[in-house]
């Protein structure tokens, strides 16, 4: 674990808390004393590989699933102590949506928003909303089993938006969605956070994480291994970084050699579209440093770029420290 990655806990009203969570399903330990802490109003991104926990905490998070040890709440309430209070204020988008193979997509937004005591106009209403707000149409008058994965994905978060709950849980929301059909989910997302909505959301996709949350907790073997805003873990991993397009392509490896022995860094190299990028841990300095030196070599370059780290570039840091 890196110092300083895991300083420090939010401030504001804590809408989840969880510490020391635990769960063991036979010999795998699925959550090895997991804290997270998500502040009311906010979008929090947990990150991390395929079986790092990430189900696991938002099941037990959701009351679906209890833990071994340590204690957590949402919304206020003890989930193991009050789960129906935690229920009813909870919107859940699971992994794989179970949404009725019988009635069409419109009962089902009907028939979810009826549950939840809306009218029947007002039920009428919402489903048409939803329709709308997630591009449903097409889906409206059909039944689940003819739907494309991307179409049942989008009934089932539309369903978990229907009473706009105050906490919201989604997991991995757009895994093999479409661009087009992952921005309206954003705007979604968006939408309920401004209206005081508070959310947890599981994402394989950086960027959406890098998009949407103010706090990203990335989880790896069951444990939180780094937590931040998006911006202060790339600031505080490994920092700027270089780019270099070089313009001849027979100039790439002397390039990556040279970029190397100024910096320090081992460099990426792309050979393919001559790129090669390090590491400017002083930013400027680095940058001078580097143009200064390609100058002296009489290489020539089409572009130098100083930039921050993607998360990417992050995740791939942080999961490396502690994997052996
Ligand atoms: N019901 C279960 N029975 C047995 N093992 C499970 C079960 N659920 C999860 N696991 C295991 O626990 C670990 C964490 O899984 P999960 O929380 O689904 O990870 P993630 O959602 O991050 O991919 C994995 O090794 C997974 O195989
Ligand atoms: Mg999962």
């Amino acid at each position: 674990m890196r110092a300083g990655l895991l300083a420090g806990r939010p401030r504001g009203q804590l809408v989840v808390d969880a510490e020391g969570l635990t769960k063991r399903f036979g010999a795998t330990l699925a959550l090895d004393g997991f804290d997270l802490a998500v502040p009311e109003g906010t979008v929090c991104g947990l990150l991390g590989p395929n079986g790092a926990g990430k189900s696991t905490a938002v099941r037990i998070l959701s009351t679906l699933l209890r833990p071994d040890g340590g204690h957590a709440s949402v919304a206020g309430f003890d989930v193991l102590r009050d789960p129906m209070q935690v229920r009813y204020r909870v919107g859940l988008a699971g992994q794989h949506p179970a949404v009725d193979g019988v009635l069409t997509g419109r009962e089902n937004l009907e028939m979810f928003a009826r549950f939840y005591r809306l009218g029947p106009a007002a039920a009428r209403r919402r489903a048409s909303e939803l329709i709308e707000q997630f591009d449903l149409a097409e889906a409206a008058g059909r039944r689940p089993k003819g739907y494309s994965g991307g179409m049942r994905r989008r009934l089932d978060l539309a369903i978990s938006f229907i009473m706009a709950p105050p906490v919201l849980f989604l997991d991995e929301p757009t895994t093999g969605m479409d661009p087009g059909h992952r921005l309206e989910v954003w705007k979604g997302v968006r939408a309920l956070v401004a209206e005081g909505a508070t959310v947890l959301l599981t994402t394989h996709y950086l960027d959406e994480a890098d998009q949407l949350a103010d706090s990203i907790t990335v989880i790896d073997h069951g444990r939180a291994i780094a937590r931040g805003a998006p911006e202060e873990l790339k600031s505080a991993l490994g920092g700027d970084r270089i780019d270099v397009l070089v313009s001849e392509p027979g100039d790439v490896p002397e390039v990556a050699r040279l970029l190397a022995e100024v910096t320090g860094d081992s460099p990426e190299i792309h050979e393919d579209t001559r790129w090669v990028g390090v590491a400017a841990d002083d930013r400027v300095a680095t940058l001078a440093r580097v143009a200064r030196a390609l100058d002296e070599h009489g290489l020539a370059v089409r572009d130098i770029v100083l930039r921050r780290p993607t998360l990417d570039e992050v995740f791939v840091q942080v999961t490396k420290d502690v994997r052996p």
